[in-house]
């Protein structure tokens, strides 16, 4: 009881116990205004029992049980777990586990629930209906709130490797080197758009860009209502939509802008020389038809399953090195779990190193050709001929 404990707990009550109905015993530290305490919860067939011990008293409370009530008990601290359990035979057997399989701390847990990068309180997520008056995910939206946290999350380490947020340890919207412009393209009901905005409050112009104009409307009524003057949304197309007089862009996002408005996103973000580009590809139906794959893969794509997801691959993995060609770190890994949606591969860049490096495009060149690949989106848009080179 040296102040690392998490909780002890005793079950299999021993032939012999004095109290047939006690079935376990729970201990927790707590603090009290007499100090510290432990906390035994005595569960019977119908009832719990509470009583706090200091711990002196504890300790030994504790020992009485073991082998005299119960045949089991199991310690859990922030680094491991141990079990002692006897037998018929009054023999004790220990064993022990490492830290992962320890509960977290009740204390630790409620701080990481505290440190949510949107606030479940956030009157636009009850707005746009993803949650009840209570803060609590309505029915059917507890995947898409987890998927507007995990975004967010991602969103703000990505800033910060960006250059753009400085400090991940602050609160929300502060640590930011200067403002700068969020652009959402293709952002539906604006739940990612808010959520950056919420996130980065007023240290950044966030705008979404959304082709619908019955969503642009609800957004824009949302904003004026929640308050959040660094948010607006416009109503254009991806390709051709401008915002403000500059039209500037630091940051591009664009989640699930379906098939090639994706190209036409990062080409957006490109042209602007954005700092950080997000996006996370669906549809991808531009290349299927268009691919001529060597004959070594013929038998294996001949699968219509197999052949889409290889078209998936093969785009998405053309975008990464062209936007490497194009002077950007990229990173490619899952945005949320399968579980959630299958829609989930991000890829995200970061302006980093001079673009157009001859090497890069040979190489680009010969993953397409192997492909049989003779052209793709965000390839025009940068003026890259697959088959035979830069035509700029
Ligand atoms: C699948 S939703 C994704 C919404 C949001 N980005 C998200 O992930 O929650 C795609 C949105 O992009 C919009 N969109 C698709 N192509 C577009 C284009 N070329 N210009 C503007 N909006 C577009 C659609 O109207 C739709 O609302």
């Amino acid at each position: 009881m040296d102040g690392t404990l998490v909780k002890l707990t005793f079950g299999k009550p021993t032939p012999q116990a004095q109290e047939p109905d006690l079935k376990n015993v729970y201990v927790r530290p707590v603090n009290l205004k007499s100090g510290p305490h432990f906390t035994f919860v005595y569960r019977y067939a119908t009832r719990d029992v509470t009583k706090n011990f200091p711990p002196a008293t504890a300790l030994e409370t504790a020992r009485s049980l073991l082998g005299t009530a119960f045949c089991d008990a199991h310690l859990f601290t922030p680094l491991q777990s141990a079990q002692v359990e006897i037998d018929a035979e009054g023999k004790a057997r220990l064993r022990q586990r490492v830290a992962s399989q320890a509960p977290t701390p009740r204390r630790e847990r409620h701080d990481r629930e505290k440190r949510r990068p949107v606030p479940l309180t956030a009157g636009w997520l009850h707005r746009l209906g993803v949650t009840n008056s209570e803060g609590r995910p309505r029915e059917g939206m507890a995947a898409k709130l987890r998927q507007i946290q995990k975004f967010a999350e991602i969103l703000g380490s990505l800033l910060t490797d960006a250059g753009l947020l400085h400090d991940t340890n602050a609160e929300p919207g502060s640590g930011i080197s200067q403002p700068f412009t969020v652009v959402d393209m293709g952002c539906g009901k604006g739940y990612l758009t808010f959520a950056a905005a919420s996130m980065l409050r007023d240290r950044a112009r966030v705008v979404g860009v959304e082709d619908r104009q019955e969503l642009v409307t609800l957004c824009n009524e949302v904003t004026r209502e929640e308050k959040l003057e660094s948010l607006n949304f416009i109503q254009g197309n991806i390709a051709t939509a401008t915002w403000a007089e500059d039209s500037r862009c630091d940051v591009l996002i664009a989640l699930h802008a379906c098939n090639t408005a994706t190209d036409d996103a990062l080409a957006r973000g490109i042209a602007a020389d954005a700092q950080l580009l997000v996006v996370s590809p669906c549809c991808q139906k531009e290349l299927r038809p268009l691919m001529r794959p060597p004959a070594i893969l013929s038998d294996a794509l001949r699968h219509g399953i197999f052949l889409e997801r290889q078209a998936e691959f093969v785009t998405d993995a053309l975008r990464a090195q062209l936007l490497e060609w194009a002077g950007y770190r990229t990173k490619v890994f899952e945005f949320v779990s399968t579980e959630h949606t299958a829609r989930n591969v991000m890829i995200a860049a970061i302006k980093e190193h001079p673009s157009r490096q001859q090497g890069r495009l040979e190489r680009l060149r010969g993953f397409a050709q192997f492909y049989g690949v003779p052209t793709q989106a965000l390839a025009r848009h940068l003026g890259v001929d697959l088959a035979s080179g830069v035509t700029t």
